[in-house]
Protein backbone atom coordinates (compact mmCIF):
# COMPACT_ATOMS: atom_id res chain seq x y z
CA UNK A 1 0.00 0.00 0.00
CA UNK A 2 1.17 3.29 -0.97
CA UNK A 3 0.94 6.23 1.59
CA UNK A 4 0.76 9.93 -0.01
CA UNK A 5 2.25 12.63 1.54
CA UNK A 6 0.78 16.29 -0.20
CA UNK A 7 3.32 19.11 -0.90
CA UNK A 8 0.71 22.00 -0.69
CA UNK A 9 1.96 25.09 -2.12
CA UNK A 10 -1.46 26.01 -4.18
CA UNK A 11 -1.06 25.70 -8.25
CA UNK A 12 2.80 24.21 -7.65
CA UNK A 13 1.29 21.09 -4.98
CA UNK A 14 2.09 18.02 -5.39
CA UNK A 15 1.92 14.01 -3.94
CA UNK A 16 4.81 12.20 -2.73
CA UNK A 17 3.97 8.77 -2.96
CA UNK A 18 5.73 6.33 -0.82
CA UNK A 19 5.80 2.68 -1.30
CA UNK A 20 7.09 -0.81 -1.77
CA UNK A 21 7.57 -1.97 -5.62
CA UNK A 22 5.83 1.88 -6.34
CA UNK A 23 8.61 2.21 -9.45
CA UNK A 24 5.69 -0.43 -10.99
CA UNK A 25 2.84 1.95 -11.01
CA UNK A 26 4.90 4.75 -12.88
CA UNK A 27 2.94 3.71 -16.57
CA UNK A 28 -0.37 4.35 -14.33
CA UNK A 29 1.16 7.85 -13.00
CA UNK A 30 1.79 8.89 -16.61
CA UNK A 31 -1.68 7.87 -17.93
CA UNK A 32 -3.13 9.98 -15.15
CA UNK A 33 -0.84 12.81 -15.95
CA UNK A 34 -0.36 12.51 -19.37
CA UNK A 35 2.34 13.43 -21.37
CA UNK A 36 2.99 14.89 -24.27
CA UNK A 37 6.41 13.58 -26.66
CA UNK A 38 9.22 12.06 -25.29
CA UNK A 39 10.16 11.86 -22.06
CA UNK A 40 13.56 12.17 -20.65
CA UNK A 41 15.44 10.42 -18.29
CA UNK A 42 18.39 11.43 -16.51
CA UNK A 43 20.09 9.07 -14.13
CA UNK A 44 23.65 8.56 -13.31
CA UNK A 45 26.78 5.59 -14.21
CA UNK A 46 25.55 3.32 -11.17
CA UNK A 47 21.87 3.83 -11.46
CA UNK A 48 21.11 3.77 -14.44
CA UNK A 49 22.63 0.42 -15.17
CA UNK A 50 20.26 -1.40 -12.18
CA UNK A 51 16.92 0.27 -12.87
CA UNK A 52 16.87 2.76 -16.43
CA UNK A 53 16.00 -0.43 -18.33
CA UNK A 54 13.23 -1.54 -16.12
CA UNK A 55 11.59 2.50 -16.85
CA UNK A 56 12.46 2.08 -20.26
CA UNK A 57 10.28 -0.42 -20.63
CA UNK A 58 7.39 0.36 -18.64
CA UNK A 59 7.22 3.29 -20.44
CA UNK A 60 7.28 1.61 -24.15
CA UNK A 61 4.33 -0.90 -22.67
CA UNK A 62 2.27 2.48 -21.61
CA UNK A 63 3.29 3.77 -25.43
CA UNK A 64 5.63 6.42 -23.89
CA UNK A 65 8.96 7.62 -25.92
CA UNK A 66 11.60 7.59 -23.71
CA UNK A 67 15.37 9.10 -24.28
CA UNK A 68 17.86 8.44 -21.29
CA UNK A 69 20.60 10.78 -20.08
CA UNK A 70 23.54 8.85 -17.64
CA UNK A 71 26.05 11.12 -16.32
CA UNK A 72 29.11 9.92 -14.24
CA UNK A 73 28.37 9.02 -10.41
CA UNK A 74 29.02 11.16 -7.33
CA UNK A 75 29.32 14.74 -5.99
CA UNK A 76 32.52 15.83 -8.00
CA UNK A 77 29.95 15.63 -10.89
CA UNK A 78 27.49 17.99 -9.99
CA UNK A 79 28.74 20.80 -12.03
CA UNK A 80 27.58 23.14 -14.75
CA UNK A 81 28.81 21.50 -17.34
CA UNK A 82 26.61 18.59 -16.76
CA UNK A 83 23.72 20.83 -17.63
CA UNK A 84 24.92 21.68 -21.01
CA UNK A 85 25.01 17.79 -21.89
CA UNK A 86 21.83 17.21 -20.24
CA UNK A 87 20.11 19.98 -22.52
CA UNK A 88 22.14 18.36 -25.59
CA UNK A 89 20.90 14.65 -25.26
CA UNK A 90 16.92 16.54 -24.32
CA UNK A 91 17.64 18.60 -27.58
CA UNK A 92 18.66 15.60 -29.47
CA UNK A 93 15.77 13.75 -28.88
CA UNK A 94 13.15 16.22 -29.82
CA UNK A 95 12.02 17.56 -26.60
CA UNK A 96 9.92 20.37 -25.92
CA UNK A 97 8.07 22.84 -23.32
CA UNK A 98 5.53 20.10 -22.92
CA UNK A 99 7.64 17.42 -22.05
CA UNK A 100 8.39 15.54 -18.82
CA UNK A 101 11.78 14.79 -17.62
CA UNK A 102 12.16 12.20 -14.93
CA UNK A 103 15.45 12.09 -12.52
CA UNK A 104 16.04 8.59 -11.42
CA UNK A 105 19.00 8.51 -8.62
CA UNK A 106 20.31 9.93 -5.46
CA UNK A 107 20.44 13.54 -4.80
CA UNK A 108 23.10 14.77 -6.88
CA UNK A 109 21.10 13.31 -9.88
CA UNK A 110 17.67 15.08 -8.57
CA UNK A 111 19.64 18.35 -7.78
CA UNK A 112 21.33 18.69 -11.00
CA UNK A 113 18.12 17.02 -13.47
CA UNK A 114 15.92 19.33 -11.38
CA UNK A 115 18.40 22.32 -12.25
CA UNK A 116 18.13 20.99 -15.55
CA UNK A 117 14.43 20.68 -15.84
CA UNK A 118 14.00 24.31 -14.54
CA UNK A 119 16.48 25.70 -17.17
CA UNK A 120 15.68 23.84 -20.59
CA UNK A 121 13.08 25.46 -22.31
CA UNK A 122 12.79 28.17 -19.54
CA UNK A 123 11.21 25.55 -17.45
CA UNK A 124 9.54 21.66 -18.20
CA UNK A 125 8.05 19.45 -15.43
CA UNK A 126 9.73 16.86 -13.55
CA UNK A 127 9.16 13.66 -11.17
CA UNK A 128 11.43 12.21 -9.13
CA UNK A 129 12.24 8.84 -8.56
CA UNK A 130 14.71 9.35 -5.90
CA UNK A 131 17.16 5.88 -5.41
CA UNK A 132 19.23 6.57 -2.27
CA UNK A 133 17.67 7.59 1.54
CA UNK A 134 19.32 11.11 1.44
CA UNK A 135 17.15 11.66 -1.85
CA UNK A 136 13.89 9.50 -0.27
CA UNK A 137 13.77 11.67 3.01
CA UNK A 138 15.19 14.68 2.14
CA UNK A 139 16.34 15.90 -1.07
CA UNK A 140 13.93 14.84 -4.12
CA UNK A 141 11.28 17.05 -1.62
CA UNK A 142 10.64 20.97 -1.82
CA UNK A 143 12.81 22.13 -5.71
CA UNK A 144 15.77 23.10 -4.22
CA UNK A 145 18.14 22.24 -7.58
CA UNK A 146 21.97 23.49 -7.47
CA UNK A 147 24.91 22.17 -9.33
CA UNK A 148 27.61 23.45 -7.47
CA UNK A 149 30.43 25.59 -8.53
CA UNK A 150 34.24 25.43 -7.33
CA UNK A 151 33.86 28.24 -4.87
CA UNK A 152 31.08 26.64 -3.34
CA UNK A 153 28.33 24.23 -2.66
CA UNK A 154 25.07 24.58 -4.33
CA UNK A 155 25.77 27.68 -5.28
CA UNK A 156 24.29 27.95 -8.94
CA UNK A 157 20.65 26.62 -8.40
CA UNK A 158 17.04 27.74 -8.17
CA UNK A 159 13.89 26.66 -6.93
CA UNK A 160 11.35 24.35 -9.07
CA UNK A 161 9.14 22.23 -7.74
CA UNK A 162 8.69 18.65 -8.92
CA UNK A 163 5.48 17.64 -10.60
CA UNK A 164 5.18 14.36 -8.10
CA UNK A 165 7.75 12.29 -6.11
CA UNK A 166 7.78 8.44 -6.19
CA UNK A 167 9.56 7.12 -3.86
CA UNK A 168 10.19 2.94 -4.24
CA UNK A 169 11.84 1.71 -1.12
CA UNK A 170 12.74 -1.47 -2.58
CA UNK A 171 15.26 0.47 -4.54
CA UNK A 172 17.16 0.91 -1.93
CA UNK A 173 18.04 -2.95 -1.62
CA UNK A 174 20.98 -2.16 -4.01
CA UNK A 175 22.18 0.61 -1.87
CA UNK A 176 25.26 0.01 -0.12
CA UNK A 177 25.38 -0.14 3.71
CA UNK A 178 27.04 3.31 4.42
CA UNK A 179 25.11 5.07 2.18
CA UNK A 180 21.85 3.95 3.88
CA UNK A 181 23.63 4.95 7.30
CA UNK A 182 24.36 8.83 5.27
CA UNK A 183 20.53 9.05 4.90
CA UNK A 184 19.75 7.90 8.55
CA UNK A 185 21.35 11.36 9.62
CA UNK A 186 19.06 13.24 7.24
CA UNK A 187 16.06 11.26 9.20
CA UNK A 188 17.61 11.81 12.36
CA UNK A 189 18.15 15.26 11.74
CA UNK A 190 14.31 15.57 10.75
CA UNK A 191 13.76 13.61 14.65
CA UNK A 192 15.81 16.46 16.54
CA UNK A 193 14.29 19.47 14.70
CA UNK A 194 10.81 18.26 14.49
CA UNK A 195 9.96 14.82 16.22
CA UNK A 196 10.98 13.23 19.37
CA UNK A 197 9.40 9.53 18.38
CA UNK A 198 10.72 10.13 14.88
CA UNK A 199 14.17 10.45 16.90
CA UNK A 200 13.32 7.96 19.33
CA UNK A 201 12.25 5.12 16.74
CA UNK A 202 15.93 5.70 14.93
CA UNK A 203 17.10 5.18 18.24
CA UNK A 204 15.44 1.67 18.68
CA UNK A 205 16.00 0.67 15.06
CA UNK A 206 19.32 0.71 14.16
CA UNK A 207 20.10 -2.62 14.29
CA UNK A 208 17.38 -3.44 11.67
CA UNK A 209 17.66 -0.55 9.71
CA UNK A 210 21.64 -1.17 9.02
CA UNK A 211 20.92 -4.46 8.17
CA UNK A 212 18.47 -3.03 5.37
CA UNK A 213 15.30 -4.51 7.05
CA UNK A 214 13.32 -1.91 4.90
CA UNK A 215 10.08 -2.28 7.23
CA UNK A 216 11.88 -0.92 9.77
CA UNK A 217 12.26 2.46 7.55
CA UNK A 218 8.80 2.96 6.33
CA UNK A 219 7.79 4.94 8.78
CA UNK A 220 11.07 7.24 9.20
CA UNK A 221 11.10 7.84 5.26
CA UNK A 222 7.03 8.62 5.70
CA UNK A 223 7.78 10.72 8.68
CA UNK A 224 10.40 12.87 7.22
CA UNK A 225 8.57 13.67 4.07
CA UNK A 226 5.71 14.92 5.92
CA UNK A 227 8.07 17.15 8.47
CA UNK A 228 10.61 18.62 5.06
CA UNK A 229 6.80 18.82 3.17
CA UNK A 230 4.77 21.44 6.36
CA UNK A 231 7.90 23.29 6.42
CA UNK A 232 8.39 23.87 2.66
CA UNK A 233 4.10 24.42 2.69
CA UNK A 234 5.36 27.36 4.73
CA UNK A 235 8.29 29.05 3.59
CA UNK A 236 9.16 27.61 0.07
CA UNK A 237 12.14 29.88 -0.74
CA UNK A 238 13.82 29.65 2.52
CA UNK A 239 13.04 33.00 3.79
CA UNK A 240 12.34 32.32 7.43
CA UNK A 241 11.09 28.39 9.13
CA UNK A 242 12.70 26.28 6.17
CA UNK A 243 16.05 27.06 7.66
CA UNK A 244 15.20 24.70 10.30
CA UNK A 245 16.10 21.92 7.76
CA UNK A 246 19.59 22.92 7.68
CA UNK A 247 20.37 21.93 11.28
CA UNK A 248 23.73 20.76 11.56
CA UNK A 249 24.19 21.92 7.59
CA UNK A 250 26.07 25.18 8.62
CA UNK A 251 28.71 23.14 10.17
CA UNK A 252 28.53 20.34 8.07
CA UNK A 253 29.07 22.60 4.41
CA UNK A 254 32.08 23.93 6.14
CA UNK A 255 33.44 20.43 6.75
CA UNK A 256 32.69 19.50 3.22
CA UNK A 257 34.40 21.92 1.74
CA UNK A 258 37.45 21.72 4.22
CA UNK A 259 37.57 17.96 3.75
CA UNK A 260 37.50 19.04 0.04
CA UNK A 261 34.28 16.40 -0.35
CA UNK A 262 36.65 13.57 -0.31
CA UNK A 263 36.11 12.22 3.25
CA UNK A 264 32.55 12.81 3.97
CA UNK A 265 29.92 11.73 2.40
CA UNK A 266 26.94 14.63 2.86
CA UNK A 267 24.96 12.69 5.71
CA UNK A 268 28.29 12.02 6.87
CA UNK A 269 29.58 16.04 7.19
CA UNK A 270 25.66 16.81 8.74
CA UNK A 271 26.45 14.32 11.14
CA UNK A 272 29.68 15.98 12.60
CA UNK A 273 27.81 19.13 11.91
CA UNK A 274 24.80 18.39 14.48
CA UNK A 275 27.14 17.22 17.08
CA UNK A 276 28.53 20.80 16.93
CA UNK A 277 25.37 22.64 16.58
CA UNK A 278 24.80 20.46 19.60
CA UNK A 279 27.75 21.66 21.97
CA UNK A 280 27.12 24.69 20.71
CA UNK A 281 23.44 24.69 22.32
CA UNK A 282 24.89 23.53 25.48
CA UNK A 283 27.32 26.44 25.52
CA UNK A 284 24.29 28.39 25.22
CA UNK A 285 22.59 26.80 28.10
CA UNK A 286 19.66 25.62 25.46
CA UNK A 287 20.18 21.86 25.52
CA UNK A 288 22.30 20.02 28.11
CA UNK A 289 25.10 17.58 28.27
CA UNK A 290 22.62 14.79 27.76
CA UNK A 291 21.12 15.73 24.81
CA UNK A 292 24.70 16.34 23.34
CA UNK A 293 25.22 12.48 24.39
CA UNK A 294 22.29 11.28 22.87
CA UNK A 295 22.08 12.13 19.47
CA UNK A 296 26.03 11.70 19.91
CA UNK A 297 25.05 7.96 20.54
CA UNK A 298 21.95 7.67 18.20
CA UNK A 299 24.45 8.95 15.65
CA UNK A 300 27.25 6.78 16.51
CA UNK A 301 24.71 3.45 16.06
CA UNK A 302 24.56 4.45 12.20
CA UNK A 303 28.30 4.31 12.41
CA UNK A 304 28.20 7.79 11.34
CA UNK A 305 31.13 10.15 12.09
CA UNK A 306 30.90 12.19 15.36
CA UNK A 307 34.12 13.18 15.80
CA UNK A 308 36.72 14.34 13.47
CA UNK A 309 40.83 14.27 14.61
CA UNK A 310 41.79 16.47 11.48
CA UNK A 311 39.48 19.12 11.47
CA UNK A 312 41.55 22.35 9.94
CA UNK A 313 39.19 24.45 12.68
CA UNK A 314 39.88 27.55 10.97
CA UNK A 315 40.22 26.99 7.41
CA UNK A 316 36.33 25.35 8.38
CA UNK A 317 35.18 28.58 9.87
CA UNK A 318 36.37 30.62 6.84
CA UNK A 319 34.69 27.95 4.65
CA UNK A 320 31.22 28.83 6.86
CA UNK A 321 31.83 32.39 6.61
CA UNK A 322 32.10 31.92 2.64
CA UNK A 323 28.66 29.52 2.34
CA UNK A 324 25.74 30.72 0.38
CA UNK A 325 23.84 30.54 3.71
CA UNK A 326 25.83 33.42 5.37
CA UNK A 327 24.13 36.74 4.48
CA UNK A 328 26.35 40.08 4.71
CA UNK A 329 28.41 37.77 6.41
CA UNK A 330 26.23 37.05 9.20
CA UNK A 331 25.59 33.37 9.56
CA UNK A 332 22.52 31.80 10.55
CA UNK A 333 22.90 28.49 13.03
CA UNK A 334 19.90 26.00 14.03
CA UNK A 335 20.58 25.34 17.58
CA UNK A 336 17.92 22.77 19.09
CA UNK A 337 16.16 23.50 22.30
CA UNK A 338 14.99 20.36 23.14
CA UNK A 339 14.57 16.80 21.09
CA UNK A 340 11.98 17.99 18.44
CA UNK A 341 12.76 21.62 18.26
CA UNK A 342 14.87 24.21 17.25
CA UNK A 343 15.79 27.91 17.12
CA UNK A 344 18.00 30.24 14.60
CA UNK A 345 20.19 32.15 15.88
CA UNK A 346 22.32 35.28 14.46
CA UNK A 347 24.41 36.05 17.09
CA UNK A 348 26.75 33.61 17.43
CA UNK A 349 30.23 34.77 17.72
CA UNK A 350 33.57 33.35 15.80
CA UNK A 351 35.14 31.94 19.51
CA UNK A 352 31.43 29.95 19.64
CA UNK A 353 31.78 28.38 16.12
CA UNK A 354 35.13 27.58 16.89
CA UNK A 355 34.49 26.21 20.04
CA UNK A 356 31.49 23.73 18.50
CA UNK A 357 33.86 22.80 15.52
CA UNK A 358 37.25 22.19 18.15
CA UNK A 359 34.70 19.56 19.84
CA UNK A 360 34.71 17.23 16.64
CA UNK A 361 38.05 17.05 17.69
CA UNK A 362 38.65 15.41 20.48
P1 LIG B 1 24.40 10.57 -4.53
O1 LIG B 1 23.33 11.02 -5.42
O2 LIG B 1 25.81 10.85 -4.93
O3 LIG B 1 24.24 9.00 -4.33
C1 LIG B 1 25.19 8.30 -3.57
C2 LIG B 1 25.81 7.13 -4.38
O4 LIG B 1 24.89 6.05 -4.40
C3 LIG B 1 26.12 7.46 -5.83
O5 LIG B 1 27.30 6.82 -6.20
C4 LIG B 1 24.94 6.84 -6.58
O6 LIG B 1 25.28 6.49 -7.89
C5 LIG B 1 24.67 5.62 -5.74
N1 LIG B 1 23.28 5.14 -5.76
C6 LIG B 1 22.17 5.90 -5.79
N2 LIG B 1 21.09 5.11 -5.68
C7 LIG B 1 21.52 3.84 -5.62
C8 LIG B 1 20.87 2.59 -5.50
N3 LIG B 1 19.55 2.48 -5.35
N4 LIG B 1 21.64 1.48 -5.50
C9 LIG B 1 23.02 1.57 -5.58
N5 LIG B 1 23.68 2.72 -5.67
C10 LIG B 1 22.94 3.84 -5.68
O7 LIG B 1 24.25 11.14 -3.05
P2 LIG B 1 23.00 11.36 -2.06
O8 LIG B 1 23.53 11.08 -0.71
O9 LIG B 1 21.79 10.66 -2.54
O10 LIG B 1 22.72 12.93 -2.19
C11 LIG B 1 23.68 13.87 -1.80
C12 LIG B 1 23.42 15.12 -2.60
O11 LIG B 1 22.11 15.58 -2.33
C13 LIG B 1 24.37 16.25 -2.24
O12 LIG B 1 24.82 16.86 -3.44
C14 LIG B 1 23.50 17.21 -1.45
O13 LIG B 1 23.91 18.55 -1.57
C15 LIG B 1 22.15 16.98 -2.08
N6 LIG B 1 21.02 17.33 -1.21
C16 LIG B 1 20.09 18.17 -1.72
C17 LIG B 1 18.99 18.50 -0.97
C18 LIG B 1 17.90 19.36 -1.55
O14 LIG B 1 17.01 19.78 -0.81
N7 LIG B 1 17.90 19.59 -2.84
C19 LIG B 1 18.84 17.98 0.32
C20 LIG B 1 19.82 17.11 0.81
C21 LIG B 1 20.91 16.79 0.02
N1 LIG C 1 17.64 20.31 2.64
C1 LIG C 1 17.22 21.57 3.14
C2 LIG C 1 16.06 22.12 2.39
O1 LIG C 1 15.53 21.51 1.48
O2 LIG C 1 15.66 23.21 2.66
Amino acid sequence: MARTVLVSLGERSYEIQIGRNILYQLGEYLKKNPVTGTVGLVTDSTVGPLYADDIHSLLTAAGVKCVIHSMPAGEANKRLQRIEEICGTLLEGGLDRGSLLLALGGGVVGDVAGFAAACFMRGIPFLQIPTTVVAQVDSSVGGKTAVNHPRGKNTIGMFHQPCGVLIDMDLLKTLPTREICAGCAEIIKHGVIADSNLFAHMEQHAGLIREGDLSALEYPIARSCEIKAAVVAKDEHELGLRAILNYGHTFGHAIETASHYATFLHGEAVSLGMCAAAVLGAELGLVDADFVSRQRACLTAYSLPVYWPDLPVEEALAAMKKDKKARAGTLKFIVPTSLGTVVQRTDITDGQALRALASLKQ
